[in-house]
C-alpha cells in the first residue's frame, strides 16, 4: 500500500515535522522521482509512487529523534510499517546506510532515495563532496564517526557511479536537468510546499 502525496503531507503534519525538514524532504522527493523516471526510461523498473512516498516520508520521525537521540531511520521505518506501509518502511530504513549487497545493473528504490538524500543539503542540490563535508562538520565528532562517514561516502559514490553510468550523464548536471524539466529552482529543488500541490 502506497500513500498519495496528500496522505504523505498529512502524515508530515500529524507527526510534527519541522518546516525545514519538510522542505528538505520535498526536495529529496523531487530529485529521487526525477532520477527514477530517467532511469526507467533506460530500462530500470523502479516503483515511482513508492520512491516518491518514501522520499517524502524518509525523515518522518527525525524531528522527534533530535530530542530522543534515537536512530530516525529505524524509528521512521518501524512507524511506517506499524501504520501499514511495509515497503516504504523498508526504503526508509535504508536511507542513511544501505545494508544490502548492490546489484551491479539494477537500481533499487532504496538506492535512489538514499542517493537523492545525499544530493540535497537542506533544500538545495549539491554535489556528494559538498554534502559529505556538511555531514562531517555536523556528525564527525570522533575518529569512529569520521571512519563511518568515510565508508558511507565511498558507498554513496558507488551508487552514483552506477546511476550515472546508466543515465550516461554527469552527476554535476543534475541540477540543470531538473531545472530544464521544470522541477527545480536554479538554486534550490524544493519549491516549498507547492510541490505537494502539483
Ligand atoms: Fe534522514
Amino acid at each position: 500500500m502506497i500513500p498519495t502525496r496528500e496522505d504523505c503531507l498529512r502524515l508530515m503534519v500529524q507527526y510534527g515535522m519541522l518546516e525545514h525538514i519538510i522542505d528538505h524532504s520535498t526536495a529529496v522527493a523531487r530529485v529521487a522521482l526525477f532520477l527514477s523516471i530517467k532511469l526507467n526510461r533506460k530500462g530500470q523498473r523502479i516503483d515511482l509512487p513508492l520512491v516518491e512516498a518514501a522520499a517524502l516520508l524518509h525523515d518522518l520521525t527525525k524531528t522527534e529523534c533530535l530530542r530522543t537521540k534515537e536512530d530516525h531511520a529505524l524509528t521512521g521505518s518501524r512507524l511506517l510499517k506499524e501504520i501499514g506501509y511495509e515497503r516504504i518502511g523498508d526504503v526508509v530504513a535504508e536511507h542513511i546506510h544501505l545494508s544490502k549487497e548492490m546489484d551491479p545493473s539494477l537500481v533499487s528504490e532504496e538506492e535512489v532515495v538514499n542517493y537523492a538524500d545525499k544530493r540535497v543539503r537542506h533544500d538545495r542540490i549539491v554535489s556528494l563532496e559538498e554534502r559529505f563535508e556538511d555531514l562531517k562538520g555536523r556528525y564527525g565528532k570522533s575518529e569512529r564517526a569520521l571512519e563511518l562517514l568515510e565508508g558511507l561516502r565511498r558507498a554513496t559514490f558507488e551508487v552514483e557511479r552506477k546511476i550515472f553510468s546508466i543515465l550516461k550523464t554527469d552527476p554535476d548536471h543534475l541540477q540543470d536537468h531538473l531545472f530544464e524539466a521544470g522541477n527545480g529552482r536554479r538554486n534550490g529543488a524544493s519549491g516549498g510546499k507547492s510541490f505537494l500541490r502539483d
